[in-house]
Order: C-alpha cells, then sequence, then structure tokens
C-alpha cells in the first residue's frame, strides 16, 4: 500500500467519523444514558417508563429528543424553553454531544410511539 492511497484512506476515515459525531453517536449514547441513570424513570427499554405519566423515549424522533433535552436545559427561560422540575435537574450535567448521542441511541431503539421515518 502506499502512502497515497494510505493517506486517502485515513481521511476518508475521518470524514465518517465526524460524521458520525455530528449525527449522535448510537453506542456513545448508549453508555451516557446508562451513566447518567436515564433508565431509572423510563426504563431499560425506554418504552415501559415506571410510571404511566412518564413518557417514552424509545423510537421518538431523533430531532423531537434534541429539542427536548435543549429545552429542559434553557429550564423557565426564554423562548424554546421547557420548565419541569425532574428534567431539568437531569439534564444539567448532559453536553451537548451527550445530547446528540442519547437521541441517536433513544431514537435507534424500537419502540410502540407512533412516528413515521
Ligand atoms: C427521576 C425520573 C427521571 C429521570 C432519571 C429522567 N427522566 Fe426524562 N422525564 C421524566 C419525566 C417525569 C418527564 C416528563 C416531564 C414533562 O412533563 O415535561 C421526562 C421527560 C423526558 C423527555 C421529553 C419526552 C417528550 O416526549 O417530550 C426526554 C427526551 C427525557 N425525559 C430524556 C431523559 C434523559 C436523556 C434522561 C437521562 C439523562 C432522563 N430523561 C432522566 C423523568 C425522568
Amino acid at each position: 500500500m502506499n502512502n497515497t492511497f494510505k493517506a486517502a484512506i485515513l481521511v476518508f476515515a475521518s470524514v465518517i467519523s465526524l460524521g458520525a459525531q455530528a449525527a449522535g453517536d448510537i453506542e456513545a449514547g448508549k453508555a451516557a444514558a446508562q451513566k447518567y441513570n436515564c433508565f431509572t424513570c423510563h426504563g431499560q427499554d425506554y418504552n415501559t417508563p415506571i410510571d404511566p405519566s412518564y413518557p417514552k423515549l424509545a423510537g421518538q424522533h431523533k430531532d423531537y429528543l434534541e429539542h427536548a433535552l435543549i429545552a429542559y436545559q434553557r429550564g423557565a427561560k426564554g423562548p424554546n424553553s421547557r420548565s419541569n422540575a425532574i428534567m431539568e435537574g437531569q439534564v444539567k450535567q448532559l453536553s451537548k454531544q451527550d445530547v446528540q448521542n442519547i437521541a441517536a441511541y433513544l431514537s435507534s431503539l424500537p419502540g410502540s410511539l407512533v412516528v413515521r421515518k
């Protein structure tokens, strides 16, 4: 394998991994959801929450999940904010990358929500 070819492969591989990051990394999202204990309320499969008033997240649109998490991070401040005592505490610790990764993971799961993709 000559060096030009190796360099081309490296460039190609980094473009792919950058793309994966921007779109959210499912495996990293799974690890983050585990680390931050999201399952303790939303259910291990994210489709059977511990209380019927808690939302199902499995299979929800990724954009929607991202939007909801960012809105909770804003709390009661201004437009596009969502105030909830429980969730505001949960999302404080999440980085922007965590939000994207968790949204990618949750949307990849099979669920009973009616969403058209
Ligand atoms: C202590 C219980 C609890 C924990 C832990 C928890 N949640 Fe929630 N979550 C809730 C409740 C209750 C709501 C509904 C709040 C509302 O009415 O806005 C909610 C709402 C949400 C929503 C909005 C869903 C929708 O359909 O609009 C998302 C997304 C979400 N949680 C993700 C997470 C993530 C990611 C974590 C882990 C970082 C997490 N939750 C941890 C209880 C919890």
